[in-house]
């Protein structure tokens, strides 16, 4: 007998009915598709020829989890709910084994950990990953794992949200038997069933339960551990609260204080932002006319033009992924030199156990040098990441134009540049765009893909699914000065650098947008860059602050002393030794250049710091918006949470306007105008987008150029 609607297919072959899930593609367990499991749920339970039931999927993954799109929705506690689920599969009266096979994660995990039995297949992950939505597993997962696994393991899992392979599954006790692929499943489940026949199905309801004095000292020490990296962060521990306090209670109990604690997350603004961090990303990929699986031009060898350390770490993305890429440099010391880098810089991965020795020789044996631009006449992506400026670009670009294949793409890594007038002297532009990589390339996740007016379509479908190939979390943007991410940063660090002349301490500054969130504070982040590239980039954006004596005067003036940065063990800060130190010279010099503008000095308080800067950044990101610069405000949020440090629980710069409020974000613009005199008057007028926005009373996140 076998039956199938849209979501299941169920059928029975002698005592054991096969419950496979089918909803395209991760089997997301939304309210049709719980509906389908329950209904055949009642099938078999009503059948007496079934003695076993075994859920199972039909596609590659057996379960994405809750339904995310869900959340909030009406649907998402409709019944059969996933906790309702989960528990009548834990008492279901017959045998239940989950057959793993793919990603098991969420509520799917959930859903196998109340059967009796779990089996899996070699390379499948299952996970508890609801923590990096800013909830916890709400389907009776903080119960049953650590009723599983040691309590200390299971809150580990939950708290890091990472997923594990079957392997490790196997030697925790959550899986009771590997397979080496589904296709072995049938003789498993018999072994397995066999097993059981003593006895009468698992039912964690009906057992007991304890939190040794061991475990609880485990789970209170990594609890302690973690505190640094969890302030702020309501998840994480209220997963520990549902593992201390639902080990000592009937599991009845447990899942009650498990919804609790649940709700309270749910409805957080964390939550709320990490899920919109969640679909922003996916959402980036999304490209009007642009349909990644059409790319049609392989990429079958790189080449990246430049072998400074932006080029290095380009190098390295495609290196890892397989990728045969070969680096041109004119100068052959500095060739030799880069690849002494890159062999490091790949060993070192392997050392520390991120990759394995057979990628780490893999991706050796793939790199080469040249000197020649004839030598790279047969790459289908070319890589430009030379000295940012634009005739030393344009002249690369002419070399490119006339030795690359006529369907290589052509590709600048420009931070800031005119992309279309380096696309302006080759005679295909529709093959030029722009890759914009973050420095270190090999390890920021964030690439910005610079689309001029002629980057023909195929082109940029190429790139977007290159992009997922080397792991980059990728959006598509058009050409202004600094496109989203530098454009935007230039108001933050203004507002950062101004702070200084009237007062407030470099660490004042940093310390309160570190407490917002921001992995790094601006001043610390410029000292870093580099203050003569902080100045390099000012010179180039004159034309938006001429007249403006204070725009980076600090920075003009610690350049002028050779304070460069880290680099040179002073910029802003003093690194004495390496650590970062408070200068009274450079508290003396902003003091001095506050005197010669006439800025008077005052105190400056934690509030205004952080409104300053992150109004200032979000404003800019809705001129950008405005002007079709960025497809959507959650695009803008993808490029500062992997690009720029922002705190993923606040969701991006666009995201936390839209939870501030957008009329309260006008409001406090328009208070900085009016009480920060003619600077104020100046540099603090909302984007026409944002006063439209907050006055009909919409979000950043309901307006698209899509
Ligand atoms: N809810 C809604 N949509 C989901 C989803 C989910 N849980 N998981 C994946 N999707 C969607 C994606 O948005 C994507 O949609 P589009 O094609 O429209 O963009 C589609 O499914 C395919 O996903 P990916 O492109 O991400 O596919 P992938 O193969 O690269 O990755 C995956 C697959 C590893 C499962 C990844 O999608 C993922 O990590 N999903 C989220 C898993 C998760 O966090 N689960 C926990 C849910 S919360 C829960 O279960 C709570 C509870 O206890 C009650």
């Amino acid at each position: 007998m076998s039956e199938v609607n849209h979501y299941v297919d169920y059928r029975r072959e002698g005592g054991i009915a096969f419950l496979s899930m089918c909803h395209a593609p991760v089997n997301t367990l939304s309210y049709e598709l719980r509906c389908a499991i329950d209904h055949y749920l009642d099938v078999a339970e009503q059948d007496q020829e079934v003695k076993a039931l075994v859920l199972r999927s039909e596609l590659s993954a057996f379960s994405a989890g809750a339904d995310i799109s869900e959340f909030g929705t009406e649907k998402s506690f409709a019944e059969p709910s996933l906790p309702a689920l989960c528990d009548r599969i834990d008492r279901f009266p017959k045998w239940v084994i989950a057959e793993v096979a793919g990603y098991a994660l969420g509520g799917g995990l959930e859903l196998a950990l109340a059967a009796d039995k779990r089996i899996a297949t070699r390379g499948s992950k299952l996970g508890l990953p609801e923590v990096n939505l800013g909830i916890l597993p709400g389907a009776g997962g903080t119960q049953r794992l650590p009723r599983l696994i040691a309590p200390s393991l299971a809150a580990r899992m939950m708290c890091d949200g990472k997923p594990i392979s079957s392997e490790q599954a196997l030697d925790l006790g959550l899986v009771n038997a590997l397979l080496a692929s589904s296709e072995h499943s049938e003789a498993a489940i018999h072994q397995l069933l066999k097993e059981c026949e003593a006895g009468t199905p698992d039912n964690m309801f009906e057992q007991d339960y304890s939190l040794s004095r061991e475990e609880e000292t485990a789970l209170l020490e990594y609890q302690a551990q973690q505190a640094r990296r969890w302030t702020g962060l309501k998840s994480p521990q209220a997963i520990i609260e549902a593992v201390q306090r639902g080990m000592k209670s009937s599991l009845e109990d447990a899942l009650a204080l498990e919804r609790k604690l649940f709700n309270d997350c749910a409805a957080s603004p964390q939550a709320r932002a990490l899920q919109h961090a969640f679909f922003a990303e996916k959402d980036a990929l999304k490209v009007p006319g642009i349909n990644r699986d059409d790319a049609r031009l392989a990429i079958q060898e790189v080449a990246i033009i430049g072998s400074g350390l932006m080029g290095c770490g380009i190098a390295i993305n495609f290196l890892l992924a397989g990728i045969p890429t070969r680096l041109l440099d004119v100068n052959s010391e500095a060739l030799e030199k880069a690849r002494a880098y890159i062999q490091k810089t790949i060993e070192s991965g392997r050392d520390k156990g991120r990759i394995s020795a057979q990628i780490c020789e893999q991706a050796m044996a793939a790199l080469s040098t040249a000197s020649d631009y004839e030598d790279i006449a047969n790459a289908d992506l070319v890589i430009e990441a030379v000295f940012e400026d634009l005739t030393v670009k344009q002249s690369v670009f002419k070399e490119l134009n006339r030795h690359c294949k006529a369907e290589a793409i052509l590709a600048s890594n420009t931070s800031t540049l005119d992309l279309n007038a380096i696309a302006d002297v080759c005679a295909r532009p529709e093959n030029v765009i722009g890759l914009h990589f973050f420095s270190p390339a090999n390890i920021m996740k964030l690439l910005e893909v610079v689309r001029t007016e002629r980057t023909s379509e195929p082109v940029l479908a190429t790139c977007l699914k290159l992009a997922k190939k080397i792991n980059k979390v990728a959006v598509t943007v058009g050409v202004c000065y600094g496109f989203v991410g530098n454009r935007m940063v230039a108001p933050y660090s203004r507002e950062a650098f101004r702070m200084v002349l009237e007062g407030a301490s470099p660490s004042q500054v940093d310390s309160a947008l570190r407490e917002f969130g921001m992995a790094m504070g601006p001043i610390e982040m410029a000292d870093m860059a580099g203050i003569d590239v902080g100045c390099m980039a000012a010179l180039a954006n004159q034309h938006e602050w001429q007249g403006e004596e204070s725009y980076q005067a600090l920075q003009f003036a610690l350049r002028e002393q050779g304070r460069l940065g880290q680099k040179t063990s002073a910029g802003v800060y003093r690194y004495d030794g390496g650590k970062k130190q408070e200068d009274p010279e450079v508290l003396a010099l902003a003091k001095e250049i506050a005197q010669s503008q006439g800025i008077e000095q005052r105190n400056i308080s934690k509030e205004e710091i952080i409104q300053r800067c992150i109004f200032s950044l979000a404003n800019e990101g809705f001129r950008i918006l405005e002007e079709g610069i960025a497809l959507r405000s959650g695009d803008i949020d993808v490029i500062y949470l992997n690009g720029y440090g922002f705190p993923r629980w606040r969701g991006g710069p666009m995201q936390y306007a839209d939870e501030t409020g957008l009329q309260n974000v006008l409001q406090g613009l328009e208070n900085l105008q009016k009480n920060l005199g003619a600077y104020g008057e100046r540099w603090f007028a909302a984007a026409p987008l944002l006063k439209e926005l907050a006055q009909a009373n919409r979000s950043a996140k309901s307006f698209s150029n899509v």
